[in-house]
């Protein structure tokens, strides 16, 4: 008996120390139970404790939950040092990220070889069709057009910002991939529209089912109760059936010697074959491409011209000042061009704050650490998340005089030109997966934003105000707030 008891003993304490002990030289922060890693108990938002854990234990903490170790950065240079790194240039190998796909797909969410091999081949695509160069301008310039002449229907109205803005953004990326346009009241794309809006609000719960593996055997019926995966593979679904319809289109005209847009280039590759075994051709890798260009490129760049309406309402002096720059550089009619950048400091200001204050992914879009490390002088073993508190560096006073101000002045020399502050700026990431549209985003946040300003102003509905901080209904994103604002006519 005495030796059944001994061995049960020496057996619990060998187990516990494969798999519940506490490694050695881990930054500092929440270890939590075993199994359950730290729970937390409050009624603060996940954003607020790792906050409050950056001021607590400093610039890197980890934070454990269920099987994952989570590390959160809200240094600058760490951040920035550790997104150069190919050892934490994996995604983590959540459902979230992969759309319940066994091997991650598309951009996004892929590794290794396969994400590679997307990464160049999307870059290139984007670049050939005018990513960052004058080619695109015109066509961005035709959105903003009409966003502005459907912004005017609504003047003298309290309404919230229309679902044009999401289209006109939608069909800049939409074109280059796939040769197409959406009319401003399309009912696919606002089906899709509402489908996105309840996946990003999902986003935590999803979270919940990776962070504990075990849940994933409970009946089909609870996970989607508990975790939305019905939402998840619906939406996958959905999309991947009306991709098909592109695709088929596509076959049936495909030149080999002019491919129009991206869809076409990846057709033809995909005739090639693969350059390598470790990278997957197919048209379900093709749908979570496009499916991740779709995302990526039109939420972000959607929010941040939303976030600027709401905050330019509140700040109608900045707002003054902005049209009077613009209506000097861009007499009534012109709309804006890449060459006319530098002849609108303050306008490129304006925009780099509300980058800045809106920090729309507040921590980052999370990376996995390919084999054990060292960061910081810390031990980060293999498979931990590291995300990069973009709020926190965006709000950090180190780089920030009164951070939580709206002030475009900082942004400028005193000539008045524009300075390409970068330090303590992430608003796209930094190193190895950098946001791959950060140059369409910009030539997009510029034509818009100056093509609203020339013909309108905006102010919040009369006797109201406008918060302009993030919707606490969606956890992960900082998505603007619906809520009415006032539209008058310049
Ligand atoms: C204001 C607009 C935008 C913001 C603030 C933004 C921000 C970001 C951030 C923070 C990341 C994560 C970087 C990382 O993992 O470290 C990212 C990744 C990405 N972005 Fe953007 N983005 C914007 C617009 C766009 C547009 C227009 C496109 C369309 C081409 C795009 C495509 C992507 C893709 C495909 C990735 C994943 C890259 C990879 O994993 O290799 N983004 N973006």
């Amino acid at each position: 008996m005495l030796v059944e008891v001994v061995l049960t003993a020496v057996l619990a304490v060998l187990l516990w120390a494969a798999f519940f002990r506490r490694p050695e030289g881990l930054p500092p922060g929440r270890w939590g139970l075993p199994v359950f890693g730290y729970i937390p108990l409050t009624r603060k938002s996940m954003e607020e404790q790792i906050l409050d854990l950056h001021k607590k234990h400093g610039d890197i903490v980890i934070w454990r939950m269920g099987n994952q170790l989570m590390v959160f950065i809200s240094d600058y240079q760490l951040g920035k040092e550790a997104l150069a790194r190919a050892d934490f240039a994996n995604r983590p190998d959540w459902e979230m990220f992969k759309f319940l796909e066994d091997f991650p797909l598309g951009v996004g969410a892929s590794n290794g070889a396969h994400w590679h091999a997307n990464r160049r081949f999307t870059l290139r695509q984007l670049r050939d069709l005018g990513m960052g160069k004058s080619k695109l301008v015109a066509g961005i310039q035709e959105q903003a057009t009409k966003l502005v002449e459907r912004l005017k229907q609504q003047a003298n109205q309290a309404a919230p910002v229309p679902h044009a803005l999401k289209v006109a953004v939608v069909n800049v990326i939409w074109n280059m991939v796939a040769g197409k346009m959406f009319e401003m009241e399309d009912k696919r794309l606002a089906e899709f529209d509402k489908l996105l809006q309840d996946l990003n609000a999902a986003t935590f719960a999803l979270g919940v089912r990776d962070f504990f593996p075990g849940l994933k055997y409970l009946p089909k019926f609870l996970q989607n109760l508990l975790f939305s995966m019905d939402l998840v593979e619906g939406f996958k679904e959905k999309f991947l059936a009306f991709f098909d319809e592109v695709v088929n289109e596509h076959r049936a005209s495909l030149d080999p010697n002019n491919p129009g847009d991206l869809v076409d280039a990846y057709l033809l590759e995909m005739k090639e074959g693969s350059e390598s075994p470790d990278v997957i051709r197919s048209e379900k890798d093709l749908g979570l491409l496009v499916l991740d260009l779709f995302f990526a490129g039109s939420e972000t760049t959607t929010n941040t011209l939303t976030f600027m309406v709401q905050y330019l309402a509140m700040h109608p002096d900045i707002q003054k000042t902005m049209q009077e720059e613009i209506d000097q550089v861009l007499p009534k009619g012109t709309l804006a061009t890449l060459e006319d950048k530098a002849r609108l400091p303050y306008t490129e200001a304006v925009l780099h704050e509300i980058l800045r204050l809106s920090s729309l992914l507040p921590v980052g879009a999370q990376h996995s650490a390919v084999t054990d490390t060292q960061l910081g002088g810390y031990f980060i073993p293999k498979g931990t998340t590291i995300s990069t508190s973009a709020v926190f560096m965006h709000s950090d006073p180190r780089y920030w005089e009164k951070p939580e101000a709206l002030k475009p002045e900082r942004w400028l020399d005193e000539n008045g030109k524009f300075t390409t502050k970068k330090e303590g700026f992430m608003p796209f990431g930094s190193g190895k997966r950098v946001c791959l549209g950060e140059s369409l985003a910009r030539m997009e946040l510029l034509i818009f934003a100056t093509a609203m300003l020339q013909s309108l102003s905006f102010a919040p509905p009369p006797g109201a105000t406008l918060d302009v901080t993030a919707d606490p209904a969606i956890p992960m994103f900082h998505t603007p707030r619906k809520q009415d604002v006032f539209i008058t006519l310049r």
